[in-house]
């Protein structure tokens, strides 16, 4: 069996895409991927039950389009049948395509190096996205906690674990739609938007050294300024807006979108007051969990 794990965004979405650094934690939620039984002309295919995935390589799906492109890099001309299990969500932020990617090229490559894995995996995450950043997939080939800065790569940082709540906001999303929608935003307004995303960014390094610090007070105060740039680059919406009050009312230090945006996910840091955030978003119909990213 294969495997490969999920991450939450502390700092730096969508700024990581432009080259600013990001802060990234690998979560204990996970991808796994066994090589089933596969008949001669039955191609490449791969089921995930839990998340309503059945594509063959080429179908015409997301998935399929993934497929193809990492059976390609990979070299695989054989038939494959691929079986995942999941317990870390779909489509919601924290990186499950990437993770799927990974778990996929681990499955099809299973004497291949790390460089190898991650290149496969990073034809499938451009199959996903729309000009992926690549942190996704070097979170879920390596994990731990690290700021990943684009064409530089994953420096790691020396911190222990952080425990996050993170809570589900149910509206359906899309990472390469809220890329193109930032991308839009930019050549519209471009000063402004890269005023924003220049902040995002040194929040992200101001956020490694604070976490290697164990300055838990200093990332709450700086996630809430992440959410307040996420929402002026246009990708939070009302819900997760919602969600991050819930979150701060119920005594977070911090609370931000994590991941694309657009609905998906919102972590909270709130040490010792993990159960009244986790009870405030069920309260309101929110699913809600706690873990540890790095
Ligand atoms: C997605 O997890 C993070 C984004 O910055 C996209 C990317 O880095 O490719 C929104």
């Amino acid at each position: 069996m294969a495997s490969a794990r999920g991450k939450v965004i502390f700092f730096g979405e969508h700024a990581v895409v432009y080259g600013h650094p990001a802060l990234a934690g690998a979560i204990s939620r996970q991808v796994a991927i066994t090589v089933a039984e596969s008949t001669e002309g039955e191609g490449v295919r791969l089921d995930i039950p839990c998340w309503e995935v059945r594509a063959a390589a080429g179908d015409g799906s997301a998935v399929g389009g993934a497929l193809a492109a990492m059976t390609a890099a990979a070299g695989i001309t054989a038939p494959v049948h691929l079986l995942g299990e999941a317990d870390l969500p779909a489509a919601v932020g924290l990186g499950s395509s990437a993770a799927l990617s990974v778990a996929v090229a681990r499955a099809l490559l299973p004497d291949a190096g790390g460089a190898a894995i991650e290149d496969v995996a990073m034809a499938g995450e451009r199959a996903f996205h729309d000009n992926p950043s690549g942190i996704d997939v070097v979170m879920a080939a390596r994990g731990g906690l690290g700021l990943f800065r684009r064409g530089a790569g994953l420096a790691a940082v020396d911190a222990p674990p952080v425990r996050l709540c993170i809570a589900l906001s149910g509206e359906s999303r899309q990472t390469a739609k809220m890329v193109a929608a930032v991308r839009a935003r930019r050549e519209a307004m471009p000063q402004k938007i890269d005023g924003e995303l220049l902040t995002l960014g040194e929040l992200a390094a101001a956020g490694a050294k604070a976490c290697a610090r164990g300055d838990v007070a200093a990332v709450g105060e700086m996630m809430d300024r992440a959410h307040a740039g996420l929402c002026a680059i246009g990708v939070s919406t009302d819900t997760l807006d919602a969600l991050v009050t819930l979150a701060r009312d119920a005594g977070a230090l911090g609370a931000k979108l994590t991941g694309g945006g657009g609905g998906g996910a919102v972590i909270a840091l709130a040490p010792g007051r993990e159960d009244a955030v986790l009870g405030a978003w069920r309260e309101a119909g929110f699913s809600a969990f706690a873990c540890e990213a790095g």
